[in-house]
């Protein structure tokens, strides 16, 4: 399968797809539009189509003519609560919504893909299954997906993800085995004081006092009790109690993320922010509650697949053009759920160029250099292809 003459002529829709995506940004779990405008193209290449999986997700199923594996490709379709400030002609025309986090184009790659893997059905082995994802922001989106009753059904022998990333220069891919991003863990404290006259503080147990020196020693559990070697972040996000400034209050809240790679780091942190708690309160004559909650894993890629990956990609688009060294991010990304599925690999397309002013993600500026939708769509054909032959 030759995909050189393909692409090439599939780059003007690619374009005109992600700007018309890109015009209509849903958040988390509201990407009705979005979905059924996909589901609608997918319908048209002849692929077996499920909507409202895990709520606004869509399935696409492209069936080779012969018999074989079956490989997932994900893209998430989520936008974010942000009030674009590009100045494109194409700008969001939802307010308060706007595609800053790329994934207009992920979607548009996953869709020149299926178009493209369309055309050679007859000589495709096996199944590629699309799977676009809601909700990856807010980080619930691929649980519900997963939790539906056709993905229960689907078997998949491998997935494959990708990023947009602004960091790396166009047309490079990045792609390694291990970790490539965090768990992500989530908690939230009360400390439970007894309130009085701020003149009056032997009459009181002052929690506001007593949350001070937890968030302090939590910081401590990182810079002395975990490896040097292992990387752990521990923030607290935000700290709410009182009312004025006369007065104890009753309790102080206190919420924080976790993020973290070894899972025995990861179930230390938790264990040693419980011990913490326990001993500062009742040191101080206050209680407390915690709620620790243990939310997606980190992202993982099969090392097997990855190498793998990496001599397809460095064979089709150039020795150069594969990062084998990019360092893992403390960020989350709930691909990870799709890994305990099957065999997986997530792996980041650069978009940086001069022509492209470079804003991070999530910036009410970001925007993405167009040449970077084809290239995707060649990644993902060249693997999809290789592995299901
Ligand atoms: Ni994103």
């Amino acid at each position: 399968m030759d995909f050189r003459k393909e692409i090439s002529g599939l780059e003007k829709s690619l374009i005109q797809w992600r700007r018309e995506f890109h015009q209509i940004p849903e958040i988390a779990m509201e990407e009705e539009k979005t979905a059924s405008a996909i589901a609608e193209k997918l319908r048209g290449w002849g692929l077996t189509v499920h909507t409202g999986v895990g709520r606004t997700g869509v399935v696409g199923i492209l069936q080779g003519r012969q018999p074989g594996k079956t490989l997932g490709i994900r893209a998430d379709m989520d936008a974010l609560p942000v009030t674009e400030e590009t100045g494109l002609p194409f700008t969001s025309t939802h307010p308060g919504r706007m595609h800053a986090c790329g994934h207009d184009g992920h979607i548009t790659i996953a869709l020149g893909t299926a178009k493209l893997l369309s055309h050679f059905r007859d000589q495709l082995k096996g199944t590629a299954v699309f799977l676009f994802q809601p909700a990856e922001e807010t980080l619930n989106g691929a649980q519900a997906m997963l939790s539906s009753e056709i993905l229960k059904r689907v078997r998949l022998d491998a997935v494959v993800g990708l990023h947009i990333w602004p960091d790396l220069p166009l047309g490079k891919i990045a792609v390694r085995g291990g970790p490539v991003m965090a768990a992500v863990d989530r908690f939230s404290v009360k400390i439970l004081g007894k309130g009085g006259h701020g003149a009056i503080p032997q009459k009181s147990v002052d929690p506001i006092v007593i949350a001070s020196e937890v968030v302090l020693a939590l910081q401590r559990i990182v810079s002395r009790e975990i490896d040097p070697l292992k990387p752990a972040v521990l923030t607290v996000g935000r700290i709410q109690g009182g009312t004025t400034f006369n007065v104890i209050p009753d309790w102080v809240e206190l919420e924080g993320t976790v993020r973290t790679f070894d899972p025995d780091v990861r179930s230390l942190v938790a264990q040693r922010i419980e011990e913490m708690l326990k001993g500062i309160t009742s040191g101080s004559r206050a209680t407390y509650n915690l709620n620790y909650e243990f939310g997606i894993p980190a992202v993982q890629n099969d090392g097997k697949l990855a190498s793998w990956i990496q001599g397809v990609l460095r064979k089709s688009l150039g020795e150069d053009s594969v990062v084998v060294d990019l360092p893992p991010s403390m960020g989350g990304e709930d691909f990870a759920l799709f890994q305990g599925k099957a065999p997986g690999v997530y792996m980041f397309l650069g978009t940086n160029s001069e022509e492209n002013p470079l804003y991070p993600i999530h910036h009410a500026k970001y925007s993405i250099d167009e040449r970077v939708l084809p290239i995707g769509v060649k990644i993902f054909c060249e693997i999809a292809t290789e592995f299901l032959a």
